[in-house]
């Protein structure tokens, strides 16, 4: 695998393959690479025939409150992990490659980038996410590009960059990877103590127990809501959100019918924030 730090040098290692005809797939991380990220790493292996892993912690999606100065950082590590999961390439840029002196434009998503994640963590948020994403697809120019289903409102921010823009991607979303006690994984599960860690596992219950009521017939949106808060309580979590909302546009739901339910949480415990999803399928 080599790593490579500039647009330029990635285009060139990349003419190749696209000439001759052989796919493209592109898994941009923030690097502190876990199981999660090296599930969309295999994914892409198995899918496309040249994988790049981009590593990039992206100043633009942190608000100033967030952790971006001690976000965790070990490039050695995560070329290791990448290469053994089948990388091909590792684009890691410096910020000024990224964001050049003089860098002026914001690709903002209206509608899905606005509930949940983006009132909580304020509208820069996901306009980092999407203008970082469009930026990668437009470096690297992936047939292919895989994101994480623990992220689901991330994922359907960028489904609707790549609609609303035309970029000829396909964009791939990739099952939740957890821990055994059902905690879904995440680099800022380091920031968890002991005791926190246990507590931690009040969002997977949450989710478990919204599954269960609908599965007993529950149909009503606050009565489901209500049972998995009710879950997080007995573990002494209070949720920053817990909500039912459509797939794809993060709408509220407000009754269990003939479409598919997203279940989104989030928590802060202790100094990490976590966040978690279930989709209730319908059928
Ligand atoms: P990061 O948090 O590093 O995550 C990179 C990718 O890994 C995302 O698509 C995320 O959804 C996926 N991922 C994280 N934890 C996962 C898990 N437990 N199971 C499955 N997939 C998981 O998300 C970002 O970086 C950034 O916002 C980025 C898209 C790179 C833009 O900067």
């Amino acid at each position: 695998m080599r790593t490579i730090r500039t647009v330029a040098e990635l285009r060139a290692a990349l003419a190749g393959a696209r000439r001759d005809g052989r796919s493209i797939g592109l898994v941009p991380t923030m690097g502190a690479l876990h199981e999660g990220h090296l599930s969309l790493v295999r994914r892409a292996r198995a899918a496309t025939d040249v994988v790049v892993v981009s590593l990039f912690v992206n100043p633009a999606q942190f608000a100033p409150t967030e952790d971006l100065a001690s976000y965790p950082r070990d490039e050695a590590r995560d070329a290791e992990l990448a290469a053994a999961a089948g990388a091909d390439l590792l684009f890691a840029p410096p910020v000024r490659e990224v964001y050049p002196d003089g860098f002026s434009t914001t690709v903002h998503v209206g509608g899905v980038s606005e509930p949940l994640e983006g009132a909580e963590r304020g509208a820069t948020h996901f306009d980092g996410v999407a203008t970082v994403v469009t930026k990668l697809l437009n470096m690297a120019g992936p047939d292919v590009a895989f994101f994480g289903q623990k992220d689901a409102q991330q994922a359907a921010v960028i489904r609707r960059v790549v609609r609303d823009l035309n970029l000829p991607v396909r964009i791939e979303t990739c099952p939740t990877v957890r821990e055994p006690d059902g905690l879904a994984m995440s680099s800022r599960n380091a920031y968890l103590g002991a005791d926190e860690r246990l507590r931690a596992v009040a969002l997977k219950r949450a989710l478990d127990a919204a599954h269960a009521a609908v599965r007993a017939g529950e149909r009503d949106a606050g009565a489901i809501a209500a049972a998995a808060r009710a879950r997080m309580a007995e573990l002494d979590v209070e949720p920053e959100y817990l909500a039912l909302v459509d797939p794809d546009t993060f709408t509220p739901v407000q009754q269990i019918g003939d479409r598919d339910v997203l279940v989104a949480v989030a928590a802060r415990i202790g100094r990490a924030r976590l966040i978690d999803n279930h989709t209730i399928h319908s059928n």
